[in-house]
């Protein structure tokens, strides 16, 4: 805590800093300035040059400058990705800024997602803190370590609203509802680019995958998505809207179909959406070779075709594809497509080039940062890993642990001691041997007065049945508790790493019913990168802590949780379904005339077989589960109970145009000091177009000692209530509202309001 409270801290001194230094850099804090000093270059620029900003060129570290060298002397590359060495990229920046016509720097990228060396949890983790503040301070962690290694653009924030625990990259995103992504977009804009894009430590965001791409058919990687424009606006366009807001510099387009045009020349959305009606002044980066895939789509015949229809679209510079630079300069001699379109494009990555500030300095000089895992990185690595855990189930009181009753401890499951696997995906530069495991942090802190008998039992998370079950009921049955750390390793999330089956992987349930019989308590710390269906071992357990992939500290930060140091306090971004089969399943439904209840609930084996069709009631249910989830969004315990009552507003009725209070009592009802996060949640009862059931609209994390009380009040203008209606332009509509405030999207204290025109 004093270590977060120093970070915090030092924050407020470098952001001090970064105003003064705002002041007193005129250039940077005038954008006039960074137009005029454009125009002047693009005026100096030939054709192939500002074609050459328009191609992205990967390479490693050590062939980069043999293989590079020559297309940036020659002013041909605008941007490199994956070349991470800080004397290579100080190599290439000189080789850039000095030995090219125009002495152009790069735009030297790399997928920073969740951390550089010290590696916080993964989105998903992250969003599940509801702590926008803490991801700032994460981003801004990742950023000054990229920062330090010469690196000043990173393609995130991952913003892909999903609704499919299937899809590997659900990991990467900030989960299924579009407000909590909306704050999470704009807090790791800020973590990662500050308010001034040239200050130390600063890099480029890249809100990423525009648009849509959270919505692949059956959660398979890269596969189709159809979306209504209503879909499209009311969730999956709106983190992106608001990382814009934050200042986000530039978007990826998505690799995936919308609608049948692959994003990466779907002009509704890079020329309708983000330059007409958002008006984005920053640059577009197509994804991975995306531009030649639309010849793969089937959208183009040929690597040219897909070179105009990108360029057309408005993608402004190539990642990977080498179309742009084969392909541009010809179809504008052939009077295919518009000069001006080159024009603004080259214009809009140079803009970025000055504004981080690199025409007046490329290189970098790493010992002007503090150093990789720095104590205040690990300090927000910790708690970030703390604030994520989420406490699905506690049956009397299973957790916290008390260590001063343990004798032996039994860690069971291939995940108490795997540092690569509980970074998570996309760690490129993360590096294991820093991490804390949940196995040497409970030996560190337990070691001296527990006996802590520690059996893999899986050599990986699909591993079968073996012997060594045998020796982990062995220990479990010699200890006081057993601990399992179960889950799946990294590997199987993240970037064409989806599931078509969610459970625990290999033979892990089997696992948790052998030790289950031992009759000793367990619990179960989950480690992965997606939501999970647990149905086959929740009822095996005496607990459940789902962790994600924690990061670097992630062991550190378990055991304050499982001893009790602190209190869980996260909650769940994306809906934990029962089973499989009933994916798309997501809080934020809609209603459908036949909504289902639990008074016609049966079980399939229960079914009469000669019963009338309508014996169910004819509702929205399934015949063989429940039609609710096994844990729902928002949902996370703590090791205190709060409760919440009197719900008020402070009108029964307002005007378009007016701001509405809802508060309610919040009570720490149990004897432990605990955070709590708050939600409200609102249905508008009657829409142009139907609405969902609920939505989120505020949150807040609070902390109440045993007994304390708050009041707990939100703040709604009418604009926060509106939506994209049957025109597609955001209206609030007049009439009945319910709203509710609680600690999950299933709370049932509820109040109303109307809004009148
Ligand atoms: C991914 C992007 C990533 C890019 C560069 C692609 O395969 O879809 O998210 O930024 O590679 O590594």
């Amino acid at each position: 805590m004093k270590e977060l409270f120093l970070v915090l801290a030092r924050s407020a001194i470098l952001y001090l800093g970064i105003m003064a230094a705002v002041m007193s850099n005129p250039l940077q804090s005038d954008p006039s300035s960074v137009q005029q000093r454009v125009d002047a270059l693009l005026a100096r620029m030939t054709l192939a040059e500002k074609i050459g900003q328009m191609n992205q060129q990967h390479s490693d570290a050590a062939t980069a400058v043999s293989s590079l060298g020559d297309a940036i002397r020659r002013g041909e590359v605008g941007s490199v990705l994956n070349v991470v060495d800080v004397d290579t990229i100080n190599e290439l920046q000189r080789i850039a800024t000095e030995e090219s016509r125009l002495g152009i720097p790069l735009l030297v990228a790399r997928d920073v997602i969740h951390g550089f060396k010290t590696i916080m949890p993964i989105p998903l983790g992250q969003a599940a803190t509801w702590n926008p503040g803490l991801v700032q301070e994460a981003a801004r962690m990742a950023a000054r370590e990229a920062a330090a290694s010469g690196l000043n653009w990173t393609f995130a924030p991952m913003i892909d609203i999903t609704r499919d625990p299937r899809w590997g990259r659900i990991a990467e995103s900030p989960g299924e509802d579009p407000y909590l992504a909306e704050t999470m977009a704009a807090a790791m804009v800020l973590g990662f680019q500050g308010e001034e894009l040239s200050a130390p430590g600063r890099i480029a965001a890249c809100a990423k995958h525009f648009a849509g791409y959270g919505a692949a058919e059956s959660g398979r990687d890269y596969a189709t998505t159809n979306l209504s424009e209503y879909e499209l606006r009311n969730y999956y366009l709106r983190p992106f809207k608001a990382a814009i807001d934050a200042g986000a510099s530039t978007i990826m387009a998505s690799f995936s179909d919308l609608n049948g045009v692959p994003a990466t020349a779907n002009e509704f959305l890079m020329r309708q959406v983000l330059r007409e009606e958002w008006r984005f002044e920053g640059f577009v980066v197509s994804d991975w070779a995306s531009i030649r895939q639309l010849s793969i789509h089937g959208l183009t015949e040929n690597d040219r075709e897909s070179g105009k229809a990108a360029v057309s679209a408005g993608i402004d510079m190539d990642m990977m594809s080498h179309i742009f630079s084969r392909y541009l300069a010809g179809l504008i001699e052939d009077g295919e497509i518009d000069p001006a379109l080159i024009d603004a494009a080259a214009a809009k990555i140079l803009a970025l080039k000055f504004r981080l500030g690199l025409f007046d300095n490329a290189q970098t000089d790493p010992s002007a940062y503090p150093g990789f895992a720095a104590p205040d990185a690990l300090a927000v690595a910790r708690e970030a890993a703390l604030q994520s855990a989420v406490l699905l189930k506690n049956d009397d009181r299973a957790l916290p642990l008390d260590a001063g009753k343990l004798d032996r401890l039994a860690v069971i499951g291939p995940l108490a001691d795997a540092p690569y696997e509980q970074l998570g995906t996309w760690i490129f530069d993360g590096d294991p041997r820093l991490s804390v495991t949940p196995l040497a942090a409970l030996r560190a802190r337990l070691g001296d007065t527990v006996d802590i008998r520690y059996v893999r039992a899986m050599k990986t998370s699909r591993s079968r049945v073996s012997p060594a079950f045998d020796d982990a009921v062995e220990a479990a049955k010699e200890s006081d508790v057993a601990l399992l750390f179960l889950g799946e390793e990294s590997i199987l999330s993240g970037e064409a790493h989806s599931r078509a089956n969610i459970d625990l992987p290999g033979d892990q349930a089997e696992l948790v019913r052998r030790i289950r019989a031992t009759g000793k308590p367990v619990i179960a710390v989950i480690l992965a990168g997606r939501p999970l269906t647990l149905s086959n071992v929740v009822d095996e357990v005496d607990a459940i802590l789902f962790a994600w992939h924690p990061g670097t500290m992630g062991g550190e930060a378990i055991t304050d949780l499982l001893l009790g140091v602190a209190s869980p306090s996260g909650r769940l971004p994306a809906t934990f379904p029962r089973m499989v089969g009933q994916v798309p399943i997501y809080y934020n439904q809609k209603n459908t005339g036949k909504p289902p209840s639990d008074d016609k609930i049966v079980s399939i084996d229960e079914i009469d077989t000669h019963a009338p069709q309508t014996s169910f009631g004819m509702t929205a249910f399934h015949l063989d589960t429940h039609y609710t989830p096994l844990f729902p969004f928002g949902h996370g315990l703590s090791y205190t109970t709060f409760e919440y009552h009197d719900i008020v507003t402070d009108r029964d009725e307002i005007r378009l145009g007016d701001t509405l209070k809802v508060r309610a009592t919040l009570v720490n009802t149990g004897d432990t000091p605990a955070d709590e996060v708050a939600q409200l949640y609102v249905r508008d009862l009657a829409g142009s177009l139907t609405r969902p059931v609920r939505e989120l609209k505020r949150y807040r994390r609070f902390r109440l000692e045993p007994g304390e009380e708050t009041v707990v009040e939100f703040e709604l203008h009418t604009d926060d209530l509106a939506f994209f209606g049957r025109d597609m332009q955001a209206v609030t509509e007049p009439g009945g509202f319910h709203a509710w405030i609680g600690g999950s999207s299933d709370t049932t204290l509820r109040t109303g309001f109307r809004i009148v025109e």
